[in-house]
């Protein structure tokens, strides 16, 4: 007879563990490929298609007319009781440098940068924005009660970054229609 010795018995446990192990490494595979198509995808598609709505304004020119010209910013109040707030971040500061709206009422702020990039924030509120030289950015909000919040730029913007903040001024609805009888354009500079 041979004199090799039998091959030894197959172990039932060690194959059941290792085909439990391959499948896990299957599924790990599967699941970094996914991710990473995810991530191919919206990086494609945030580069081929652009926002719904973009709005362009020559950072350059700011000063000199339309919209973002200095005696257009500040808080409109507008035909249908809605406000529109228009401000610009500049090294090293936003003017105008204290917003003032009416608590209670639809308000869509409209802001641009006449140089960097800066941030736009109000404090202890999700409002929060990029303001990238060449684009508008807008963004509607809504203050329930009457106060004060401050605004920082949230944005490294240059040496000067950390000075550069502002005031929002929520102040009575009724209060603010007296103002707005008065004057085109508001705001809470002193
Ligand atoms: Cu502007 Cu930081």
């Amino acid at each position: 007879m041979s004199d090799l010795a039998a091959p030894p018995a197959p172990d039932p446990a060690a194959e059941h563990s290792e085909r439990v192990e391959h499948r896990w490494a299957a599924v790990m595979v599967a699941i970094v490929v996914l991710l990473t198509a995810i991530a191919t995808f919206s990086a494609l598609y945030h580069t081929a298609v652009p926002q719904a709505r973009v709005e362009t304004i020559d950072p350059r020119t700011l000063h000199l007319g339309g919209e973002f010209i200095e005696s257009n910013l500040g808080s409109a109040l507008e035909p249908d009781g809605s406000v529109t707030v228009r401000a610009v971040g500049q090294q090293y500061s936003f003017t105008p440098s204290c917003l003032l709206v009416p608590a209670d009422t639809p308000i869509t702020f409209r802001m641009t940068s006449a140089d960097v990039v800066h941030g736009f924030l109000v404090n202890g509120t999700n409002i929060n924005l990029m303001l990238v030289p060449g684009y508008i950015s807008s963004l509607g909000a809504r203050f329930d009660a009457p106060g004060e919040r401050l605004m920082p730029c949230h944005e490294f913007c240059g040496v000067g970054h950390e000075g550069m903040w502002a005031r929002v001024k929520i102040i009575d609805k009724a209060a603010f229609a007296a103002l707005a009888a008065q004057h085109r354009r508001l705001s809470c500079v002193e």
